[in-house]
């Protein structure tokens, strides 16, 4: 089967999640005219001290041959339509897809919204084949990571970048394998698994 009927026969399959009870609504994939249209509306209410696309490539031509690899981009959408927050991420390798934005309206978080899509994101991911997903952060954005170590990431890193201040590095493993070599290269027995690694 080709990729894109491949990635269209798996997004049925997973999408759209309903978000139940107070957090009626769904996350849904789209392509990157609709995210970008639907993302600029509430970018500056999710991060009221950015530029919607701060950093602009130079090349046109860059861009285009960057666009080819695996891309994933969902919105989601509260109970009357309107669109509350968004998940964006892409191959970074053959084994890894890395989550590269996600935000949520500021009145839409801590209700388990964000919670919810991300889980179902990472069993689609998990479906097409991928290892590994890997995300960075700031070191001050408690909510992302403290999400992220729920759902069974660990930390891998950090990075210095110019565009970003100082990041740190998670990723998840969905293979045991991958798992068992993260162990054998950085373990440290003496620390138990809390419940999502452990059941990694
Ligand atoms: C990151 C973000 C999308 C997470 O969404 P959210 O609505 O806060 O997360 P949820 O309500 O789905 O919570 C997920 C879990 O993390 C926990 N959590 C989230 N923030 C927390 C905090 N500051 N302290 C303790 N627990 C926290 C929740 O309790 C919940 O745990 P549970 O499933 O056991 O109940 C949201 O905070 C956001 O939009 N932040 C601004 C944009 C941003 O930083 N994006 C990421 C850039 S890397």
């Amino acid at each position: 089967m080709e990729f894109q009927a491949m990635i269209e026969e798996k997004r049925r399959k997973f999408f759209p999640v309903r978000l139940a009870g107070g957090a009626s609504g769904t996350g849904y994939c789209v392509d990157e005219a609709t995210f970008r249209e639907a993302v600029t509306d509430i970018y500056a209410s999710v991060f009221p001290e950015r530029d919607a696309y701060p950093y602009r490539p130079k090349s046109a031509h860059l861009v285009k041959e960057y666009a080819h690899g695996h891309v994933e981009r969902l919105l989601i959408e509260n109970a009357e339509g309107k669109v509350v927050g968004w998940l964006k991420g892409r191959m970074e390798d053959a084994n890894t897809f890395y989550l590269g934005t996600s935000g949520m309206l500021p009145e839409y978080r801590a209700q388990r919204i964000a919670a919810v899509v991300y889980a179902r994101f990472l069993e689609y991911l998990d479906d097409l084949g991928y290892e590994r997903v890997t995300s960075q952060h700031h070191p001050h954005n408690r909510s992302a990571m403290i999400l992220q170590l729920k759902y069974g990431f660990t930390f891998e890193g950090m990075s210095l970048d110019e565009r970003w201040g100082p990041m740190v590095k998670m990723v998840h493993f969905f293979d045991g394998d991958r798992r068992a070599e993260f162990e054998r290269r950085f373990g440290f027995e003496q620390y138990p698994k809390g419940p999502s690694e452990a059941a990694v």
